[in-house]
């Protein structure tokens, strides 16, 4: 007998929706029929909603090892469910950091068993890691940050005085890109890029002390800085032929550069919080929406929407950055930067859909199928036969509004609190199983596994 069959949903694949039942068997979708007739353990009907490839999020902050305080596997592969994402790519700015081939191995033994979604881990790049590098395999890629973030992981010359601006980067360092040169010529992995340049940061931050006003991030973390920085990555990666996929464009100077330049080789992500959010969040939230790199003008964020419309976008990917709120609240050298975004993507982006802006097609394009195929992930991204039963159902219908109370990351808070939104998930499933239903993640179903990268 089959496993389960969604009856009466609406199929949406990149390219367009259509009618089907879903048959599922050992986890996997083995048959998708226009009227299915046939007995199976769950036939669930979801007339009149939509289903879409589980959503893979190519870009997370999972904090274990090291932070387990601010999110742990548990909880943020809860709220990944919870917002219809079932697979994750986990960065490595832990503590340890994940730099070496035994620090992988040992996070990997350390999630496996508990994640509620799929995932991934990158491996990160530092100055002398190379060997390590050649050891480690099915990594989603290597991370290489060209400044400091979270974790102080920026791959910059150690020739001076450590400063030690929490976020901002270290005085009398500067970023050494012959680093990033000798990553092109020797790994043939995908190399995500954090892309801000260390020295402009720096020259900026000497110019603030004492009490900064959280609008100074952004001019300290400048445009420029990532302008600059993005157009020597493409350099390098013109140079050496080599995939690189661009973090978190934040600003029209660097999405223009990168439209420019792309080819095949060359992808790049936006967030949620570049996407729905500006500068004037400030005002608001203060510190709380202190992240790398800053929220932008108004301009820019049209111009990233001018772009996703146009289907210039790879990937969206939340950059989910926990931080608690009690180092939210701090003065802003002493604030760590990041915001959290896994579990109010996809209700942002369906809100989207149903005000105009976009087609659920783009949504899975940029957040399931693209991030499939870019990084190459086995058995996902698609609805069709063969592939793993990963699928979020969705009620474009459903009118909720995004409240801290009600989130399962365990920062406990989001920059959305408050905001009503129109299209929410309404059941998540990994391999078949029902693990997100009426508003609640089911704990018996911990069934999340690391994922195979095919390239
Ligand atoms: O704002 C950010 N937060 N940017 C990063 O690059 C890292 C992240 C984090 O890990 O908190
Ligand atoms: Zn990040």
């Amino acid at each position: 007998m089959y496993e389960l069959v969604l009856k009466n949903g609406f199929l949406v694949s990149s390219k367009e929706v259509r009618r089907g039942d879903i048959v599922v068997s050992g986890g996997k979708i083995v048959d998708i029929v226009d009227r299915f007739e046939g007995e199976a353990e769950f036939v669930h009907d979801i007339s009149g909603k939509y289903v879409l490839p589980g959503l893979i999020d190519a870009h997370v902050h999972f904090r274990e090892p090291g932070s387990e305080e601010k999110e742990n596997f548990e909880t943020g592969s809860m709220a990944a469910v919870a917002g219809g994402v079932t697979t994750v790519f986990d960065m490595p700015n832990t503590e340890p950091k994940c730099t070496t081939a035994d620090i992988l191995e040992e996070k990997r033994k350390r999630v496996k068993g508990r994640s509620f979604c799929h995932y991934g881990f990158y491996f990160g790049v530092t100055d002398d890691n190379f060997s390590e590098m050649k050891k480690v395999k099915n990594i989603a890629g290597f991370k290489y940050f060209m400044t400091h973030s979270t974790g102080n992981m920026g791959v910059v010359e150690k020739n001076g005085k450590n400063g030690g601006c929490v976020g901002i980067g270290r005085h009398g360092e500067v970023t050494d890109l012959s680093v990033l040169e000798l990553v092109f010529d020797s790994v043939s992995n995908i190399v995500a890029v954090h892309a801000e340049d260390d020295l402009i940061i720096q020259e900026n931050a000497s110019k603030y002390f004492g009490d900064i006003e959280p609008i100074s991030h952004g001019a300290i973390r400048s445009r420029l800085a990532a302008y600059k920085a993005v157009k020597d990555v493409l350099h390098l990666a013109k140079k050496y032929n080599h995939r690189v996929h661009i973090c978190h464009v934040s600003c029209r100077e660097e999405l223009r550069e990168i439209l420019k330049f792309k080819t095949d080789k060359v992808t790049f992500e936006v967030t949620p919080h570049h996407l729905f959010l500006t500068e004037e969040a400030y005002e608001k939230h203060r510190n709380y929406v202190k992240v790398n790199p800053p929220l932008r003008q108004e301009e820019d964020k049209d111009e990233l929407w001018k772009a996703l419309k146009a289907g210039h976008v790879d990937i969206i990917a939340t950059d989910h950055a926990p931080h608690l709120p009690f180092e939210k609240e701090r003065e802003y050298l002493e604030v760590p930067s990041g915001v959290p975004g896994i579990e109010t993507m996809l209700p942002l982006l369906l809100d989207a859909v149903n005000h105009g802006q976009i087609d659920l097609e783009d949504v899975v394009r940029m957040t399931s199928y693209n991030p499939s195929r870019i990084f190459g992930v086995k058995g996902k991204g698609e609805l069709s036969v063969g592939k793993d039963a990963d699928f979020v159902v969705v009620d474009m219908k459903a009118e909720k509004e995004v409240r801290n109370e009600n989130l399962y990351t365990k920062c406990g808070w989001s920059p959305f609190h408050g905001l009503k939104l129109k299209g929410w998930p309404f059941m998540t499933f990994i391999s078949g199983k029902p693990v997100y239903k009426d508003g609640k993640v089911d704990k018996n179903f911990r069934s999340g596994k690391e994922v195979t990268f095919l390239k």
